[in-house]
């Protein structure tokens, strides 16, 4: 694939009305227990990314009649949760973590063997943070050197339910062990030091699974079925996030963004915004598929530097990009703590974003978990992606209140996540072209 790049540059104030792409982490796992179900499920909003299309297509490959009747539309045939077959050859899991590392909790069960492989970004992230758990259930995983993909899963294990407490806070690894947990003798219970996004919680239970469920607690008994259920997509709250951030920097934008996803897991994002003075208001909310939803409605507001809560920072954990670009125009430093996670994600987030900052001229103190983001005038400069989409359309923002242009390098990463972010944002007022 030849390198994509942007050239970014201030645009317009941001007027209209959006509407974003469906959640990745919800249109995994509903791809996922649909397959797992008996009957036939249909997904509306489905993320048409190509981390959720990754994960579609594993499940194709190993039985599942999956149809695509429009787009972010999906018909799933579910073949039970014994009918998977084996597949002929490495599973790519593409850029998705989320992808891998829920399979590796999933593929441990099954009589077959299996191999998960990823792209050169997902190829350096830790895995033996499930698989190591997963082995005291009686999983037999293989991981490349380091703790990194390939995962080698050796299938025809008996799983026996754990009672674990998660060492970092991670949806993904709380899926995985219950995943696994599903075809475990006994019961699982996985106990997290925060709370982090319940989907699969909540998931299963609308495909029938018996699971009991808090802030911080999980526990299902093995050996239950999935009973085929429709699932309706909100829209990705991550996504959302450059938007928030961009119309409340950019002088005389107002922007609304239709029935975005408002779990309370993930909207920290909001909060730490409004600390800062932003003007983002809810309105039309409704429930849909079970998450709450509504409209914001963002304007222009001026925002001032806060010490960002290290409560929150799970429930934001995808959006320090987007922070760091809000944090780069307020009034006052912005600091961060306790988000070291940042540095195992699609890249090193703390590093990419102090980079790329630094750049275009500010100042920023890294720490082993954080950053002092000292705010200043934006200037043009060529940033790198670091092939990681939320660095990319991070940069893309940040643009808008530079006062020359922005090249941000290598972003076709975004398509895991936001195809037609560029179109969506052009069309609001952004300055933004391919290059
Ligand atoms: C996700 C969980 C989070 C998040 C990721 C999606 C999920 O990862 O960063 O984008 O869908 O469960 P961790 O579980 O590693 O924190």
């Amino acid at each position: 694939m030849s390198a994509q790049h942007w050239r970014a540059t201030r645009g317009e104030a941001l007027h209209g009305t959006l509407v974003i792409p469906g959640d990745k982490s919800v249109s995994h796992r509903a791809v996922m227990f649909a397959a797992l179900a008996d009957g036939t499920s249909r997904i509306d909003g489905f993320l048409e990314g190509e981390d959720t299309r990754a994960t579609a297509a594993i499940f194709a490959r190993m039985g599942v009649r999956i149809e695509t009747p429009s787009p972010s539309q999906r018909i799933v045939h579910g073949v039970g949760i014994d009918g998977l077959q084996a597949p002929d050859g490495p599973l790519d899991c593409g850029n998705a973590g989320t992808g891998m590392r829920l399979l590796a909790g999933l593929l441990a069960a099954q009589t077959f063997d299996s191999v998960l492989v990823g792209d050169a970004s997902l190829s350096k992230r830790p895995m033996r943070r499930v698989t190591v758990p997963l082995a005291k259930m009686g999983a037999r995983i293989e991981t490349g050197e380091g703790g990194v993909p390939p995962l080698h899963i050796h299938g025809g294990q008996r799983l026996s339910g754990i009672d674990h407490t998660l060492e970092v806070a991670s949806a993904q690894v709380k899926s995985a062990l219950l995943l696994a947990g599903l075809y475990a003798e006994g019961e699982t219970v996985v106990r997290e030091p925060h709370p982090t996004r319940d989907y699969t919680e909540r998931m299963l239970s609308a495909f029938g699974v018996e699971i009991d469920f808090a802030p911080g607690f999980a526990r299902l008994r093995g050996g239950q079925r999935l009973r085929a259920t429709d699932v309706a997509v909100p829209a990705d709250f991550s996504s959302a996030a450059f938007f928030m951030v961009a119309a409340s920097i950019v002088p005389g934008s107002v922007l609304r963004l239709s029935q975005v996803g408002l779990n309370p897991r993930r909207t920290g994002l909001l909060q730490a915004l409004r600390m800062m003075g932003a003007d983002i208001r809810e309105e039309n909310a409704a429930t849909h598929g079970g998450e709450p939803v509504a409209d914001l409605i963002v304007r222009h507001a001026p925002l001032r530097g806060i010490e960002v809560p290290e409560a929150l920072v799970p429930d934001m954990i995808d959006e320090f990009p987007a922070l760091f670009i809000a944090a780069a125009c307020a009034e006052g430093p912005t600091v961060v703590r306790g988000a070291a996670e940042l540095r195992v994600k699609e890249s090193d987030r703390l590093a990419s974003m102090a980079a790329g900052l630094r750049a275009l001229g500010l100042r920023v103190d890294e720490t082993p978990d954080g950053a002092t983001i000292f705010p200043g005038p934006l200037h043009g400069g060529s940033v790198e992606s670091h092939d990681d989409h939320r660095i990319a359309m991070a940069f893309a923002v940040a643009a808008q209140r530079a006062d020359g242009e922005v090249l941000i390098r290598d972003v076709a990463n975004v398509a895991t996540s936001f195809p037609g972010f560029d179109a969506l944002a052009r069309g609001a007022g952004f300055g933004i072209a391919s290059a």
